[in-house]
């Protein structure tokens, strides 16, 4: 007989993303197109009759163990302060959490671009969700969503624009989303088709397996784009990027200091690749795959040359796919490594992916993955 005072344990799923377009564009008020990968993450979550929370992952060793009192920023390390974070603002937000027993599976690469630490904190939220019987839908998965954000930027230290959580917890199921991250933009989040079955075409995923991080203190990386950024606006005297316009950029003496045209290249990069979202946005709607695909090859070129975030693994992934068939070609994510994602005719993904391991042996570089980049579902709670 089940024993009806035994603890209930829900289980949540978040997946991976792959964004099609729309590259350090979030934390500059601007577009980005993800959508959701078949690989993901699951947390089960027990609630416990004391104020203790036990976090635990298949992929590690040991457990983290401490108090709701003990969460909180700077006060855990590692994987954990991922899903503790979430658990931490949560709290300060007024949810009543409970102490919980968590544990984490995962397919999700981690440090892939593929957004490993946006799937663990929205399992992590949708499973304390669940266990305070809450609803999911679209409010409160938009609040989620804000709680993952800011668990990974004020617990873990990461200071990232909000993409990964809003993909992973608001993209359509078999689709794609359009973010907008202007300040009160009147349509922040609209499904958009992505019926590549329709068109004979798959996205297929590389792991260039050069690990990226995203850390404040990565002075060359992400961080220092973010400071670069933060210059080039106010060289323009706009309160984000994403309110300039390309010719503006151009002409803004400013952006060139000493000789050096950084700030311009960079600045370029964001406006140009709002523009590119727009039009792939466009592009899918008109049916026109061979635009959306030349679309987000000029996309990498851009991310290569004028926002500098590309590397050799990423370039010759890049270049393979295109010369083995792909109609377009991309990094993803934040760069310095990482992944990229091809639009493939379904017939040709095999020989791109043949062709990219030979490219890869032939240069010397380490193997890499290959993942499926079908667009799946959101993150939900599982039945
Ligand atoms: C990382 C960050 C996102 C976004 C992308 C680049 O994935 O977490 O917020 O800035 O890089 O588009």
């Amino acid at each position: 007989m089940l024993d009806s005072s035994a603890p209930t344990t829900v289980t949540a799923r978040a997946p991976g993303r792959v964004n099609l377009i729309g590259e350090h564009t979030d934390y500059n008020g601007g577009l980005c197109l993800p959508v959701a990968l078949p690989d993901e993450t699951t947390v089960a979550a027990t609630p416990r009759d004391d104020d203790v929370v036990r976090l635990t992952s298949g992929a590690v060793e040991g457990a983290w163990e401490g108090r709701l009192s003990d969460l909180g920023p700077g006060r855990v390390n590692g994987w954990a302060a991922y899903a503790a974070g979430v658990l931490w603002v949560l709290a300060a937000d007024g949810v009543p959490v409970p102490g919980c027993d968590l544990h984490v599976e995962s397919t999700v690469p981690l440090g892939a671009g593929l957004s490993s630490s946006a799937a663990l904190e929205a399992a992590v939220a949708v499973a304390v969700w669940g266990l305070l019987d809450r609803p999911l839908h679209d409010d409160t998965r938009a609040l989620l969503a804000e709680v993952c954000r800011r668990a990974e930027t004020e617990v873990v230290g990461a200071p990232t624009g909000g993409l990964d959580q809003a993909a992973v917890l608001r993209v359509p199921a078999g689709g794609a989303v359009l973010l907008d991250f202007a300040a009160g933009a009147s349509d922040p989040v609209t499904p958009v088709r992505f019926d590549l079955p329709a068109a004979g075409l798959a996205l297929t995923v590389v792991d260039t397996r050069v690990s990226h991080t995203h850390s404040d203190s990565d002075e060359a990386g992400y961080g220092a784009r973010r400071r670069e950024c933060e210059d080039a606006a106010r060289a323009l005297g706009v309160e984000t990027l994403s309110l300039a316009t390309p010719a503006e950029v151009e002409e803004c003496a400013a952006l060139v200091v000493a000789g050096d045209d950084v700030l311009r290249r960079r600045a370029r990069h964001v406006v140009t690749e709002n523009a590119r979202v727009t039009a792939v946005v466009a592009a899918l709607d008109a049916g026109d795959w061979r635009t959306v695909g030349a679309l987000l090859s000029a996309s990498h070129v851009s991310m290569r040359d004028d926002f500098e975030i590309s590397c050799p693994e990423l370039d010759l992934a890049v270049a393979t796919a295109l010369d083995a068939g792909a109609l377009g070609a991309r990094m993803t994510g934040g760069g310095f490594g990482g992944s990229a994602v091809a639009l493939v005719p379904a017939e040709r993904v095999d020989a791109v992916r043949r062709a990219v391991d030979a490219a890869f042996a032939r240069e010397g570089f380490g193997a890499p993955g290959h993942l499926d980049g079908t667009p799946s579902a959101p993150a939900s709670l599982l039945p």
